[in-house]
């Protein structure tokens, strides 16, 4: 299927058929508005609007938005009694705006949380019941801030292994036990009974993680604490995951509630250490250099198409999907904002998204917005 599908857009874009750039309309949240929200990861400068051309994307493709990085533990509650809510006021008030659908990112993680969240004042481990007791606090805290605001949010984030799907050996988990993550949706829910509440990881169409997920979420589920559904992060590249992996999951997950594609890109570089997880902390040693970093002019056409073709995959997959799909976000906006032009190398050049660098439509804009209409009059 992806042969033919990529064989299909070959011919087309050597047609002209589907052409290099279109910042015409129709756009993406229009197309897509009767299957699923589509959504991006915002910086400061987007939802600030200090990037115009990156904000003006924002409100004409995206019906949805999420924050990169500043509602994380480490930016919103840096030290005990401290809240810094300048920042994510703002990007409430910037989805308020544009009448969109607001994500909150993250409660409860492992990575971009302070160690002092599991301390006592001398540095000694806080007791099972201190941090549940501080865990209640910050999400009282926050989701109390922006109940009624924030649509939905990822209350857990990477609880599980990525080899055997089993509990990752987070601070959370040693100190409180595997019902942290049970916790912290009760505590979500009982403050804001509407917001959705997501769980959400990577690596989640891996037949082991997936099912070490899908226990996990059960067990939540069958003690009879509300969430929504998972949220499947979505951190790709050209040949992985396969069409059936990615099925596999959006089923299994299907069963257990709704599933949100949480953090879409498709990397397109060699890898660098045959990872093809997103664990924040597994940086790889090497560095930078003309094989492991080749497209610091462009991106050759051969290589667009394969993720054009790519990416279209994917939307077709989706789109079978959307009885149980409600979102699809992108990890960003444009070529330039992706994460993954620093990890796990530093400093190299990457294409992971559907808008380039300048702010033009990629191709894959085109071919997904082309699959829907072929959907339509089928
Ligand atoms: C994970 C997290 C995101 C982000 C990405 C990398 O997927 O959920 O918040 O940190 O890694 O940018």
């Amino acid at each position: 299927m992806r042969t033919l599908l990529f064989g299909m857009l070959t011919a087309l874009l050597l047609s002209g058929c589907v052409s290099e750039k279109t910042s015409e309309n129709p756009t993406l949240k229009e197309v897509f508005e009767d299957d699923f929200y589509i959504g991006a990861a915002l910086n400061p400068s987007q939802y600030n609007e200090r990037d115009e051309v990156g904000s003006d994307l924002v409100k004409k493709h995206f019906n949805s938005i999420t924050p990169e990085n500043i509602m994380k533990w480490e930016n919103l509650h840096p030290e005990p009694g401290v809240y810094n809510f300048e920042e994510a006021d703002k990007f409430v008030e910037f989805g308020e705006a544009n009448d969109m659908y607001i994500i909150g990112h993250t409660l409860v993680w492992h990575s971009q949380t302070p160690d002092w969240v599991f301390e006592d004042e001398n540095g000694d481990p806080l007791s099972r019941e201190e941090l549940l007791a501080r865990m209640k606090e910050h999400i009282e805290t926050v989701v109390g801030r922006y109940k009624g605001k924030v649509d939905g949010w990822d209350v857990v984030n990477e609880a599980i292994n990525d080899r055997d799907g089993s509990m990752r050996q987070s601070k959370w988990h040693q100190i409180i036990g595997e019902d942290f993550v049970a916790k912290a949706f009760e505590y979500a829910h009982e403050v804001d009974p509407e917001a959705e509440l997501y769980y959400n990881d990577y690596s989640l169409n891996d037949s082991t993680k997936r099912e070490g997920a899908y226990r996990l979420m059960k067990s939540v589920q069958d003690q009879g604490i509300y969430f929504t559904g998972i949220g499947m992060q979505g951190h790709y590249s050209l040949d992985h995951p396969t069409d059936k992996e990615l099925e596999d999951s959006i089923t299994r997950f299907g069963e257990l509630g709704v599933v949100a594609i949480t953090e879409l890109d498709m990397d397109v570089l060699p890898s660098a250490n045959n990872y093809q997880g997103a664990d924040i902390s597994a940086m790889s040693d090497t560095e930078s250099d003309s094989v492991l970093n080749p497209y610091t002019e462009g991106l050759p056409d051969s290589v667009v198409q394969q993720q054009t073709a790519q990416y279209a995959n994917f939307f077709r997959i989706f789109l079978n999907h959307s009885d149980k799909i409600n979102r699809v976000t992108f990890w960003g906006v444009r070529d330039s904002d992706s994460w993954k032009n620093n990890w796990p190398i530093p400093g190299r050049t990457n294409y992971t998204l559907i808008i380039d660098r300048e702010g033009e439509p990629k191709p894959a804009v085109d071919a997904i917005i082309e699959l829907k209409k072929e959907q339509s009059s089928n």
